[in-house]
């Protein structure tokens, strides 16, 4: 009879000792919750494709940011959703515009509970959903929009947004923004970017969210599924314009991707476990197919195992909540 000489199941025998070798931990200032704020509301609106995630009334919104507060959560992420929109996203950097009076209504409620963060693109806000300006031939305009995204950057600064998502993929965009923030004097706000943002199918619920109008694809801009080099590539780039944080997105599916950028940077990680994801955990729960709460968690771990410092996620109160009351993830 032989014993084993090595026994990694004698690390694995209580949840004492499990829990004191675990290597990743989940914590709720590692979540940031997105949330919809949309123009004209005076009731939220439930979104279909996403159970339990709501386009807020500036009100509603209002609440929910406090709650989150509450929660402990790292931040929230807003996303505007206006009433009219045109071929330059006009809505997008008027002070009067949803995202920006949204912004100054959350920022006046929670101070520096949370880290107030907007999202910084203008699909929501052109009437041809793109995240850019289009050229004569309907193209998107790379450096047309660079002025677009410098002019939102003000704006957002001024409403009193802390951190600027840039998520349009424009080339330059965190050297251009990072430039016009600093000399109109608001060098302390933080920029993160969406450096590897993947052309996908796993963004539909947030079209829906945001009521987007876009027609045909992102692929000229957002990368393709295939290149996990290239996302290094661009966060190491963004990094070199002055990048305070990347991203990679969605994250589930490209948990690889997340693993080469932490390896490559030397700045926080973040990524964005994106609509698609969430939509797909939510029906399987839906259906009895898999445990809601376990899934959720694993989930969001192994985004952390990963490499990412803080996650993106539309559970994150929820899941905030949990992990107060002793949840293990
Ligand atoms: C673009 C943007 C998108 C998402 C966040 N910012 C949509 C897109 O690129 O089409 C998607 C987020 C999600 O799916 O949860 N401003």
């Amino acid at each position: 009879m032989s014993f084993p000489t090595h026994r990694p199941r004698r690390l694995r025998q209580s949840p004492a000792v499990r829990r004191l070798v675990r290597e990743t931990h989940l914590a709720p200032s590692q979540l940031v919750l997105p949330v919809f704020v949309r123009e004209g509301l005076t009731e939220p609106v439930p979104i279909g494709s996403m159970p339990g995630v709501v386009q807020h009334s500036l009100d509603s919104l209002r609440r929910a940011v406090a709650d989150a507060a509450a929660a402990g959560v790292g931040g929230v992420m807003l996303f505007g959703v206006p009433e009219v929109r045109d071929a330059r996203g006009s809505g997008a950097d008027d002070p009067a515009g949803i995202l920006n009076v949204a912004t100054t209504a959350v920022a006046a409620e929670v101070g520096d509970a949370l880290v107030v963060q907007t999202d910084l693109c203008l699909d929501e806000f052109t009437d041809h959903g793109h995240c850019g300006v289009l050229d004569d031939r309907g193209r998107v305009d790379n450096d047309a929009t660079l002025e677009r995204y410098a002019a939102m950057a003000l704006a957002q600064a001024r409403a009193g947004s802390a951190l600027l998502g840039l998520s349009g993929m424009m080339d330059g965009q965190v050297g251009h923004v990072r430039a016009a923030l600093d000399e109109a004097g608001f060098a302390d706000t933080i920029l993160l970017a969406y450096s590897a943002k993947y052309a996908g199918a796993f963004y539909g619920p947030f079209r829906e969210a945001v009521d987007s109008q876009l027609k045909g694809d992102r692929r000229t801009y957002q990368l393709d599924p295939g290149n996990a080099r290239e996302g290094v590539r661009e966060a190491l780039l963004d990094a070199d314009e002055g990048a305070d944080i990347v991203m990679v997105k969605p994250a589930l599916p490209y948990l690889d991707v997340l693993a080469d950028v932490r390896a490559a940077v030397d700045i926080p990680v973040w990524a964005y476990q994106v609509s698609g994801e969430y939509a797909m955990i939510e029906a399987a729960a839906a259906h009895g197919w898999i445990d809601r709460r376990g899934a959720v968690l694993e989930s969001l771990l192994a985004i952390r195992r990963a490499g990412a410092d803080a996650v993106l996620s539309y559970w994150a109160v929820e899941v905030a909540g949990w992990l107060d009351s002793g949840a293990r993830a």
